[in-house]
């Protein structure tokens, strides 16, 4: 059956007793805490491109961004050869009990992911643009593995696609990795992710912002607001 609206004929019904985890992708503390003031986030994310506008070294903002939120951040290796990447990843873990530490699905990345689980460090696969990397990466461990939607898309690819099938793989062998899309653009994005089953989405603050917004309801709450007035 394909869902009503959806760009996508695969049906998937989401795990029972599950539900979507919203996070925010961001590294701007006052950001993360307008978003999680709104009371639908459920963790952070950050990326290298976000820290660097940041101008704070992790050391320093971590910490402010675990204390914001109740759920896992995600913070990621600057290091890109296994070893190092293994001994930033204990670093980073070790700033607060709730980093997440954010690894590339390459070769060098998927090791150090193995090698992270072996020391009970959580992980997120990052970069992914193959369900065989998500493959690879939930076989190594990772707690979270993110398909990259719109980058997917920007090289004329079907990143909702990508990310049905990484579903759909995971769930045959019942991988415990959570499906964490990313390089969302836009609300159709999270509304698809949903609708596939997707454990989680990262999204910048306008697009968590978007999502509660549609003309209709501004249009009908003006009307309401007329009807109160003139009662
Ligand atoms: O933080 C990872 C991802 O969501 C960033 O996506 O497309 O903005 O580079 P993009």
């Amino acid at each position: 059956m394909t869902t009503p609206g959806s760009v996508l004929s695969v049906e998937k019904v989401p795990k029972l007793g599950g539900f979507v985890k919203l996070f925010i992708d961001s590294a701007d503390p006052k950001q993360v805490r307008d978003a999680v003031a709104t009371g639908v986030v459920d963790g952070v994310t950050t990326n290298p491109k976000l820290l660097a506008r940041s101008d704070r070294a992790p050391a320093d903002l971590v910490p402010e961004l675990c204390a914001l939120v109740r759920g896992p951040v995600s913070v990621p290796v600057r290091a890109r050869a296994s070893d190092s990447i293994v001994e930033e990843g204990l670093a980073l873990a070790r700033l607060h009990e709730r980093v997440v530490v954010k690894v590339p699905v390459h070769a060098d990345g998927l090791r150090a992911i193995a090698r992270l689980r072996g020391e009970g460090v959580r992980t997120h696969a990052t970069l992914c643009c193959s369900p065989n990397q998500a493959l690879l990466a939930a076989k190594c461990g990772a707690y979270f593995v993110s398909p990259f939607v719109g980058r997917s898309e920007d090289l004329g690819g079907s990143g909702l696609e990508l990310v049905a099938q990484i579903i759909e793989i995971l769930d045959n062998y019942e991988f415990e990795t959570q499906v964490m899309v990313a390089s969302v653009r836009n609300p159709v994005h999270v509304q698809e992710s949903a609708l596939l089953g997707a454990d989680a989405c990262t999204m910048p603050w306008s697009v968590l912002q978007a999502l509660a917004h549609h003309p209709l309801t501004d249009r009908l709450d003006e009307e309401q607001r007329r009807a109160w007035s003139q009662g």
